[in-house]
């Protein structure tokens, strides 16, 4: 007999199916009344799949009492309640390695586009402006240091990307690392202050919550680029827009926002900005591996064997 688990967020139509053929699968997250479509199937549901976005509160897991696992369709687990499920004796999962590539890809096209002004001077093309005058120049990178707040997977393939473009690299985490050549910045603002662009790659949650306030935007200053692909909840996003509007922040790279998929309005008009709806690893070849993952780790807990990719 296929376990049952409960989908909570929409997956991909290709990790959907293959969901299918392992599982007898409950869709929450089409249900129209959800309390009382999870108190339908409570007793039966063994496993939760959910994405990073999605994610699963405490109160998830006391309507599916007997939940023994929760894979997670993204490396970011910061909107599961990790204390809540340890509590619960569940387990978790995450997808991590196989979207470090299209990630940290995605980090360099935004710093690129930031530099460059690319997304800009498209829409200048398009306008029909050309004609008028040539596009305004632009700032170069080679040269220039990338401060990195989060060097794990994602942000050292992050370093070895802008390392090519010929940029220095430094860092601020938790702590120093042992090997890493790179500086360390033992503040978010200290390596700011050291930073031409500010690359976020560290998780989301409460440790890093508005870990760039208006006091590092400061610090990164008028000549500073803010990139984030990591979680919109690490920077203080009202703080980053003022800065941006008077001119204390010279530009940003978004992926990522305090409240998706909501944007700013205040950001649409200004073009030292570039606007991304949280696609760092929506590629198919890694949304499809992303999605096997998940999957292989709710079979192996199914069947007894040990989890691939356990959250700590
Ligand atoms: C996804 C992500 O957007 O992996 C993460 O942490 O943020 C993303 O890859 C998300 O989990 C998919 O819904």
């Amino acid at each position: 007999m296929k376990p049952d688990i409960a989908v909570v967020s929409g997956m991909p139509p290709f990790t959907a199916e293959a969901l299918e053929a392992s599982f007898t699968v409950h869709k929450v997250y089409e249900a129209a009344d959800k309390p009382a479509f999870l108190a339908r199937i409570a007793d039966r549901v063994r496993g939760i799949a959910t994405s990073g976005g999605g994610g699963a509160k405490a109160a998830l897991m006391d309507a599916l009492p007997n939940t023994e696992i929760i894979g997670c369709f993204g490396v970011g687990y910061d909107a599961i309640d990790i204390d809540a499920a340890k509590a619960r004796g569940i387990r978790v999962t995450n997808t991590p390695d196989v979207l470090t590539d299209d990630v940290a890809d995605l980090a360099l096209i935004l710093l690129l586009d930031a530099a460059r002004m690319v997304s800009a001077s498209d829409r200048y093309v398009r306008a029909g402006l050309w004609p008028k005058a040539s596009y305004r120049l632009t700032q170069a990178v080679a040269g220039k240091t990338a401060g990195i707040i989060g060097l794990g997977r994602i942000g050292k393939a992050i370093a070895k990307r802008l390392e090519a473009c010929g940029m220095r690299i430094a860092y601020h985490g938790r702590s120093k690392q042992a090997g890493v050549e790179y500086p360390y910045y033992a503040t978010a603002r200290d390596l700011a202050e050291a930073s031409d662009f500010l690359v976020l790659a560290s998780p989301g949650g409460t440790e890093t919550y508005h870990l760039v306030s208006a006091e590092v935007l400061a610090a990164l200053g008028p000549k500073g680029t803010l990139i984030n692909i990591a979680r919109g909840s690490v920077v203080d996003e009202a703080a980053m827009i003022e800065a941006l509007k008077n001119g204390s922040l010279g530009a940003a790279g978004l992926d990522v926002f305090e409240n998706e998929p909501h944007v700013p309005e205040a950001l649409f008009g200004m073009d030292n900005v570039v606007l991304l709806p949280h696609v760092g690893s929506a590629t198919l070849e890694t949304r499809q591996a992303m999605g096997q993952l998940m999957i292989d780790n709710l079979i192996a807990h199914f069947a007894g064997e040990p989890l691939l990719t356990p959250v700590a």
